[in-house]
C-alpha cells in the first residue's frame, strides 16, 4: 500500500499543516491502516533489527526466538557456528515452527506435518514424500531446495545479533552512522564478551510510538520519576546533551553523574515536587554507579526501529520494542554484563536492574502513564500534540528540557512514511 492511500484509508487524517515537526497528530496512535504501513516501512522494510545477544546462543544448535515487527524469528547457532535469523514460520503451510523460547536442538521440525529443516534452514525431508501405498505424495517434479525457510540478512556488533528483511537496507556501520556505532560498542564494553544476566517482558497497552518516543523524552525523566531525582540518579542540573542522528533517525541521551549535585538544593530543585531531600535510601548502592567506562557518564540511546539501549547506573540492557497491534506493544529486557565483571559488580548490575523492568521503581512510571494515555488518543484521534520545548527544530541540544528528540523522530517518520 503506498502512502496515499494510507491517508485515503484514513479519511481525513493527515498531518498538521502548521509547525509540523512541533505537532503529533493523536491518530497516529490507533489507526490499523497506519499500523500496518509501519511494519513494512520499518520493521521489514530496510532497516537492522535488533534480534538478540550472540552470547544467547553459544553452541552449535542453541537458538533464541525473537521478533521483527509482528513477524516472528529464530536466531540459532548453525553446525558451522555462523548465526542464522530465520522466520518462525513453516515453509508449508505457514504453521508457527519453533514453540519454545530457547532451547538446543540438531534440527527444527514442524509440528503440524512435521516437515523437517536443518540449522540454516534448509528443508531436509518431509513425511510421505513419495505418498502412501502408492498413492498421494508430492508431485515428482517437486523440489525440497525451492521450499526453505525465510533467511534473513544478519549482521554482528557489540556482541548483538542484528538482522533485516530487505535487500536495500546499507550496511549496519552505514545504517547506525559513526556515532551510533561508537556507543554500541561502547555499550559492549569495547568488545569484552557480554554474560546475559535475565530478561523481563512485560505486554504495554500502547501503540509502539508511544514508548519510543518516551525513551527519547529527557523532559519527563526528572518529573515523572520520582526515584530519579530523590535519590539523586539524575536531576535537570545534570550535564546533559540530547544529540538526534541521521536526521533524527536515531537518538543519543547523555548525562554526567556528580555526587556534589545528589543532595543540594537550587533553583532547578524548586520546580521539581517530588524532591524529598530527607529521603534516604537503606542501600545507597542502588543508586550509587562505579564509573565502569572511565567518562563518569550515563549514556543512554534509541536506534530505530526497535531497541533502546539501556545503562542506569551499572545497570546495562537492551529494550527491545515488540509492536503487536496498534495499541499493543510487547517491551522485552534483556539485562547483560561482561564475562569477566568481578562478583561484586555483577552483584551492583542486578541491584541497579531493579529501577528497570515491568516493576521497576523508575520504569513502572513509564508503563502507567503511557497505559492512561492510551485511552485518551483513541477517544480524541483528531486532536494534536505540542512538542515544543526546547525550540520547534531538530538539532543537538545540551539540556533534559528538549523535546528535540521526538521531534527528530517525526521528522525522520514523515518522510519515510510521506505524511
Ligand atoms: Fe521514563
Amino acid at each position: 500500500m503506498n502512502s496515499t492511500s494510507i491517508l485515503e484509508a484514513s479519511a481525513v487524517r493527515s498531518w498538521p499543516e502548521q509547525q509540523r515537526d512541533a505537532r503529533i497528530p493523536a491518530w497516529i496512535y490507533s489507526d490499523p491502516a497506519l499500523f500496518e504501513r509501519e511494519m513494512e516501512v520499518f520493521h521489514t522494510g530496510p532497516t537492522w533489527n535488533f534480534v538478540g545477544l550472540e552470547c544467547e546462543i553459544a553452541q552449535p544448535g542453541a537458538y533464541k526466538r525473537s521478533w521483527i515487527g509482528t513477524r516472528q524469528v529464530v536466531m540459532v547457532r548453525d553446525e558451522n557456528g555462523e548465526i542464522q535469523v530465520l522466520e518462525n514460520r513453516c515453509a508449508h503451510r505457514g504453521a508457527m515452527l519453533v514453540w519454545e523460547n530457547k532451547g538446543v536442538v540438531k534440527d527444527f521440525t514442524c509440528p503440524y506435518h512435521h516437515w523437517n529443516y536443518d540449522l540454516q534452514g534448509n528443508l531436509l525431508g518431509l513425511p510421505f514424500f513419495r505418498g502412501a501405498m502408492g498413492k498421494g505424495g508430492m508431485p515428482r517434479d517437486f523440489k525440497k531446495a525451492e521450499h526453505s525457510l525465510r533467511r534473513l540478512r544478519v549482521a554482528l556488533r557489540g556482541g548483538l545479533v542484528w538482522a533485516t528483511y530487505s535487500d536495500e537496507t546499507p550496511p549496519l556501520d552505514d545504517y547506525l552512522g559513526p556515532e551510533i556505532g561508537a556507543l554500541v560498542d561502547r555499550a559492549a564494553g569495547g568488545g569484552r564478551p557480554l554474560k546475559l544476566l535475565g530478561y523481563n517482558r512485560q505486554l504495554l497497552p500502547c501503540n509502539w510510538k508511544l514508548y519510543l518516543e518516551n525513551s527519547r523524552d529527557p523532559y519527563h525523566a526528572t518529573l515523572l520519576h520520582s526515584f530519579f531525582v530523590t535519590f539523586g540518579l539524575l536531576r535537570t542540573d545534570t550535564a546533559f546533551k540530547a544529540v538526534p542522528t541521521i536526521g533524527g533517525r536515531h537518538a543519543i541521551m547523555a548525562s554526567t553523574y556528580s555526587a556534589a549535585t545528589a543532595n543540594t538544593q537550587n533553583e532547578v530543585t524548586k520546580e521539581l515536587a517530588s524532591l524529598k531531600s530527607d529521603f534516604r535510601l537503606e542501600d545507597m548502592e542502588l543508586v550509587k554507579p562505579v564509573d565502569e567506562f572511565g567518562d563518569s557518564s550515563m549514556i543512554n540511546f534509541s536506534v530505530l526501529p526497535s531497541v533502546f539501549f539501556q545503562q542506569h547506573g551499572n545497570s546495562l540492557a537492551l529494550r527491545h520494542i515488540i509492536p503487536k497491534s496498534p495499541t499493543q506493544t510487547e517491551l522485552s529486557w534483556t539485562h547483560y554484563g561482561f564475562a569477566d565483571d568481578d562478583e561484586a559488580m555483577e552483584n551492583r548490575r542486578i541491584k541497579q536492574a531493579n529501577l528497570m523492568g515491568p516493576a521497576g521503581y523508575v520504569a513502572i512510571d513509564d508503563s502507567e502513564v503511557l497505559a492512561m494515555m492510551q485511552p485518551s488518543v483513541n477517544a480524541a484521534p483528531d486532536s494534536v500534540q505540542v512538542v515544543e520545548m526546547g525550540g520547534r527544530d531538530v538539532s543537538p541540544q545540551e539540556t533534559m528540557v528538549t523535546e528535540t528528540l521526538i521531534r527528530g523522530f517525526y521528522s525522520y517518520y514523515r518522510e519515510k512514511m510521506g505524511l
